[in-house]
């Protein structure tokens, strides 16, 4: 449905029993009976309106990661719709195309609500970069990946923070699917819906991706990258090459993070038009080589300058993050979250760097940091400058055990209060959580 000034989509939350092994009934909880949720697409300068009713008997927020939308469409955790009742997110769309994706934020269930399938992908169109040479409808393909563990029953089992022992990846709600390809041009855009998977991407032949986009947009040089580090709810975007590829091919795409040899492939691509599938042994051409590079600087006119650098810096804040073994949480600046604190107050239209440490060196645990509202610019890690690739514009970044990583964020669109939280949703959920409020 659409109105004059928007775009309407009407969600319904609710448990639902499906198919996700094989002739098997699986409880799931959905949006609009789907799982993951609907991909829902938008364009920039026209608002979205998404209606969601929710139909589970306790509260619920739907989150719009990676959006710049006002507090009241943020899905705070603690601004939940009641059980039987729905209301109206609006999404201006106000900012760069990007694959954003949409999930559960309930205070004290997100991790549990999104294990059980409360995801779903966004993805924002904007004109000036639909004139780009890029791949689209059936070649444009958003791929939500996430971690999962089901019992002998086939049902989801939720243990929180039970990292080495989910040992399925689902794949748009599938366990490692094959992906019949065309012999085309693709882009994939990889969604990391885990609680708490960390995935180091790379393709069996060793051929390379082109990187195009990171988590707010496309990259200012797109990077040729043989192995990508996505982890939980970063969003790379990238173009694969099948056109020279013999058909009958299969190439899988691995996950070499993966702590099991069973995780390791997650998704095969068959190419060709039904041949028989040999070994797969051949190596789709390089990037680097004859030219294939479909998209160089300055080809473009528009292409997106990197507006987080705009602004003087006015303020420099610290947050350390570890797990407190004596109060079983984790923690930021050894509090855990409180809704009626707010952790830092920010003078609208201010840029601010932000530093952000991994305390957990000794016990060997990653963090993340995500901020709600801002695409930011991750400036440096452990002193020494970010890749371009991984730097800009972001919204979740990576902490790896000890690390001392700094972003920079300008807060000049909207006033209110968000959240800020690691994105291993098991560490948020317990109670790696903070807010900023920008006045
Ligand atoms: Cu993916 Cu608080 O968000
Ligand atoms: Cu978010
Ligand atoms: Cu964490």
């Amino acid at each position: 449905r659409s109105t004059a000034d928007a775009d309407f989509y009407d969600m319904r939350i609710a448990e639902t029993e499906l198919e996700v092994l094989p002739g098997i009934r699986t409880k799931t909880l959905t949006f609009n009976g789907s799982f993951p949720g609907p991909t829902l697409r938008a364009r920039r300068g026209r608002a979205v309106v998404v209606r969601q009713f929710n139909g589970l008997s306790g509260p619920a927020t739907v989150h719009l990661h990676g959006a710049d939308v006002p507090a009241s469409s943020d899905g705070h955790p603690m601004d939940p719709i009641a059980p039987g009742q729905s209301r109206e997110y609006r999404y201006p769309n106000d900012q760069r195309a990007a694959t954003l994706w949409y999930h559960d934020h309930t205070h004290h269930f997100e991790g549990e609500r999104v294990y059980r399938g409360l995801s779903g992908a966004y993805l924002l169109s904007d004109p000036v970069d639909e004139l780009l040479p890029l791949p689209t409808g059936e070649f444009d393909v958003p791929l939500m990946l996430r971690d999962a563990k089901f019992d002998s029953k086939g049902q989801l089992v939720f243990v929180p923070d039970d990292f080495l022992n989910r040992p399925t990846v689902l794949v748009n709600g599938r366990p490692q699917p094959y992906f019949e390809v065309k012999r085309k041009l693709y882009r994939l855009r990889l969604i990391n819906g885990s609680n708490l998977e960390m995935f180091k991407f790379r393709l069996s032949t060793g051929a390379p991706f082109l990187q195009i986009a990171s988590d707010g947009g496309f990259l200012r040089v797109p990077a040729v990258r043989q192995e990508i580090d996505v982890w939980p709810a970063e969003r790379a975007e990238v173009l694969v090459d099948f056109r020279s590829v013999p058909p009958g091919t299969a190439i899988a795409l691995q996950n070499v993070a993966a702590l099991s040899e069973n995780k390791r492939d997650i998704l095969q691509f068959r190419v060709g038009d039904g041949g028989s599938w040999a070994k797969p042994e051949i190596a789709i051409p390089s990037w680097s080589g004859g030219g294939r590079v479909p998209l160089v600087r300055g080809q473009v006119p528009g292409w997106p300058a990197n507006n987080a650098l705009r602004g003087r810096v006015t303020r420099t804040r610290r947050f350390v993050l570890r797990l407190d073994l004596a109060k079983g949480q984790f923690v930021i600046n050894d509090q855990g979250f409180d809704p009626d604190r707010v952790d830092a107050t920010i003078e609208h239209g201010s840029t601010e760097i932000w530093e952000i440490v991994n305390d957990d060196a000794a016990l060997g645990i990653q963090h993340t940091l995500h901020l709600h509202l801002v695409q930011f610019r991750v400036l440096d890690r452990n002193g020494k400058p970010e890749p371009a690739h991984d730097s800009y514009p972001k919204d979740t970044v990576r902490l790896f055990p000890g690390d001392v990583v700094r972003i920079q964020a300008t807060f000049d669109s909207h006033l209110g209060r968000y959240p800020f939280h690691c994105h291993f949703l098991d560490h948020a959920t317990h109670s790696m959580m903070g807010q900023f409020e920008v006045v």
